[in-house]
């Protein structure tokens, strides 16, 4: 299974030093508040993004007063069990070195293929509660990880409707601004049937981890998919065209695949309406496992969750019901707590934890804390 073996970071955030060997299950990172332990799921993170998932500033991440920060770590994968890749970052301010196996690469898509992580934070409900972006975003990672072409695509739309919107605002003649027309419905139309497709394929196993996660719920997880254009519209031609005077006003492009977005309802309410505050985080881990499963079942190679504050996003039986889940997917899953209490420990032999303390670990061994003092 893909997993992420030893990891080394330098100068991140408030850790001068960090390094450890991971397990392949369940990973622990305790430590009080400030500690570090968001920051060591945010180097993961951005090791495989280029960003941070707190919305940060490169110049933050880096250690003050070091002119950079450099993460490492080895993954090991099925497939070549004997070739561990080696990913390295270096982060300056205005400079980045990405390399793989000691050889540069140019864009993080090509490290973040090999490293398919899943973030679950406290924060996380927000992708039911906020706009259509992160609800995008995560249709858009099981895309990428399961179509060849998708990233191509997306880079090729993304940088097509910003010459369209350009040439809006600059209230270029209707002739110029169409001609961004016909390929961007081309990129468009394409990522919307890999959008659908994956979505497809993801609606059965979610409405299985909701049955799991939520019994309580009687009615089933519907996933409506929307384009970024007019339902029953398959002319998107020709919608460009006839609404060309409304987007020169707006000055930018209103219908496209940037546009799409996926709705759930529950027995025909809205999942924000009908789900409570507890239910909407539950919700969010079943689409994450879901995701995690059907990555799984399509490539073989398991995704790797990263979970910050665990308990801040559950209760105690919930906590134990999702650890059991992941621990079934047989996936890597690094999680950080306040406490180790609050961790339900399903099988000791097989965790691994770090207690952090000012960005220094120190290796906890679970077997002999939770024997009987004698
Ligand atoms: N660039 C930096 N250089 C040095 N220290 C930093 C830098 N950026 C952040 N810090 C410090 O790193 C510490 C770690 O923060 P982090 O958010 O990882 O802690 P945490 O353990 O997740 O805490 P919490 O339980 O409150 O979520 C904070 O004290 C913060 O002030
Ligand atoms: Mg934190």
């Amino acid at each position: 299974m893909a997993h992420i073996k030893r990891l080394h970071f330098q100068h991140f955030r408030n850790a001068e030093q960090l390094r450890c060997e991971l397990g392949t299950g369940l990973n622990l990172f305790i430590g009080d508040n400030a500690a570090g332990k968001t920051s060591v799921l945010e180097a993961l993170w951005f090791l495989a993004t280029g960003r941070s998932f707190r919305n940060a500033q490169i110049g933050q991440l880096i250690q003050h007063s070091h002119p950079q920060t450099t993460l490492f770590i080895e993954l090991h994968s099925q497939r070549q069990p004997l070739n561990p890749l080696r990913i390295g970052v270096q982060r300056q301010a205005q400079h980045n070195l990405m390399r793989l196996n000691g050889e540069n690469v140019r864009a993080h898509s090509e490290i973040a293929q090999h490293l398919p992580l899943q973030l679950l934070t406290p924060e996380s409900h927000r992708l039911l509660e906020e706009g259509p972006n992160a609800r995008r975003q995560f249709m858009d990672w099981g895309c990428f990880y399961q179509f060849a072409d998708f990233i191509q695509l997306w880079r090729q739309q993304k940088r097509l409707l910003k010459q369209r919107n350009q040439a809006l605002k600059q209230r270029l003649p209707a002739q110029q601004i169409q001609l961004w027309d016909a390929p961007l419905v081309e990129s468009a139309i394409q990522i919307d049937q890999m959008r659908r497709h994956y979505l497809e394929g993801l609606t059965p196993l979610l409405q299985d981890y909701c049955q799991t996660l939520m019994p309580e719920l009687s009615e089933s997880v519907v996933c409506h998919y929307r384009a970024g254009w007019p339902k029953g519209n398959d002319d998107l031609l020709g919608l460009f065209k006839d609404n060309l005077g409304r987007d020169l006003a707006l000055g930018h492009t209103q219908y496209g695949a940037h546009r799409a977005d996926i709705r759930f309802r529950f027995g025909g309410q809205e999942a924000m309406q009908k789900l409570s505050r507890g239910q909407q985080k539950l919700f969010v881990c079943a689409l994450l496992l879901a995701q995690a499963k059907l990555h799984q079942n399509l490539t073989e190679e398991p995704a790797i969750m990263l979970i910050d504050d665990l308990p801040a996003e559950l209760d105690a039986t919930h906590r134990h019901t999702l650890l059991k889940l992941l621990a079934e997917l047989n996936i890597q899953h690094i999680v950080t707590s306040t406490a180790l209490n609050l961790i339900p420990l399903i099988h000791p032999s097989s965790i691994k934890a770090w207690k952090i303390e000012q960005g220094v670990l120190q290796a906890l061994n679970l077997e002999k804390s939770t024997s009987p003092e004698i």
